[in-house]
């Protein structure tokens, strides 16, 4: 595996690939854990050319004290993607992601970030495009890999391709999860034994909500009142926001008839950390 701390030793290992080969691409922050995994071993799938980037990106936090402790374990990272297979990390510093402090044109999000994770983390899909639009120039891959416990994120990062008319396929990976249902994350292990204790009452609730609306026992707004008082009802969780959004339009609805596809979105605070979670509805 080819580590590559530089945009120039990465292009000198790029250089060395076979003409016209397709490219697998995992984007990440780093402190990686099997949801990560799952989006490199599904990239194997399509490629024997997998390139991973792990980069802690500055414009994607809206919150100084969160980027300052969000996790990094740069050595066991590199352990887990050379074992996978993975052929080049790319490891840049953000003077090479954003020469001169540069960014591109901000795109029109199309109101995607208007409900979900956009209110309550001002800029943050801002960020996110802004960096995957840089690594998908420097990588420039055919399959580029997304987590769907990202759910908003992988819709962004949908239409931006669509938007910047971009040639790479973006592929979306199921949420892996703890034996007890938590969506795997890697601010998990920031969590105290006693909320990471608490934590898998969040999937469970989504779980129950996602049988009620199979059923059409209550209405949109219904299932949200529920599950805020279900989570709620644990001293050590407190929910963000519950919301039922369009899969595609990521906008609320009165009613389950207007949703072309429904996906149920939460954020909930454990402590001093935040955990997001989502399911399908049917
Ligand atoms: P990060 O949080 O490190 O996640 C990297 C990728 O792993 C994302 O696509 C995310 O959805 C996926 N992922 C995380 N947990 C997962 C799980 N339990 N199951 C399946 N996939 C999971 O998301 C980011 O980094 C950044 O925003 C990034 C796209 C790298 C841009 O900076």
């Amino acid at each position: 595996m080819i580590i590559c701390e530089t945009l120039s030793s990465f292009g000198h290992a790029m250089s060395n690939l076979p003409k016209d080969c397709e490219i697998g691409f995992v984007p990440t922050m780093g402190a990686l854990h099997n949801g990560h995994l799952s989006l490199v071993k599904k990239a194997l799938e399509r490629t024997k050319f997998v390139v991973a980037s792990i980069f802690v990106n500055p414009t994607q936090f809206n919150n100084q004290s969160d980027l300052e402790h969000y996790p990094r374990t740069p050595a066991e990272d590199l352990a887990k993607l050379q074992a996978e297979g993975v052929y080049a990390v790319l490891m840049p510093t953000a003077a090479e992601i954003y020469p001169g402090g540069k960014m591109r044109e901000p795109i029109d999000l199309a109101a995607l970030d208007h409900h979900g994770e956009g209110p309550g983390r001002p800029g943050h899909f801002e960020g996110v495009v802004q960096v995957v639009s840089r690594l998908f120039e420097i990588v420039n891959p055919t399959f580029a890999f997304f987590g769907e416990k990202d759910f908003q994120q992988l819709a962004i990062i949908q239409h931006m391709v669509k938007i910047l008319e971009l040639k790479t396929e973006i592929v979306a990976v199921p949420t892996l999860r703890e034996e007890d249902g938590l969506a795997m994350s890697s601010r998990n292990m920031l969590l105290t034994p006693a909320h990471r204790k608490a934590a898998p009452l969040i999937y469970q609730t989504l779980q129950e909500a996602a049988d009620m609306a199979a059923q059409n026992l209550c209405t949109p707004a219904e299932l949200c009142s529920h599950i805020v008082k279900t989570i709620d009802a644990n001293p050590l969780l407190k929910t963000e926001y519950a919301q039922v959004l369009g899969s595609k339009t990521l906008q609320p609805a009165n009613r389950w008839e207007d949703y072309d596809g429904a996906r149920l979105c939460v954020a909930v605070q454990a402590g001093s950390v935040r955990l997001i979670d989502n399911i399908k509805l049917k």
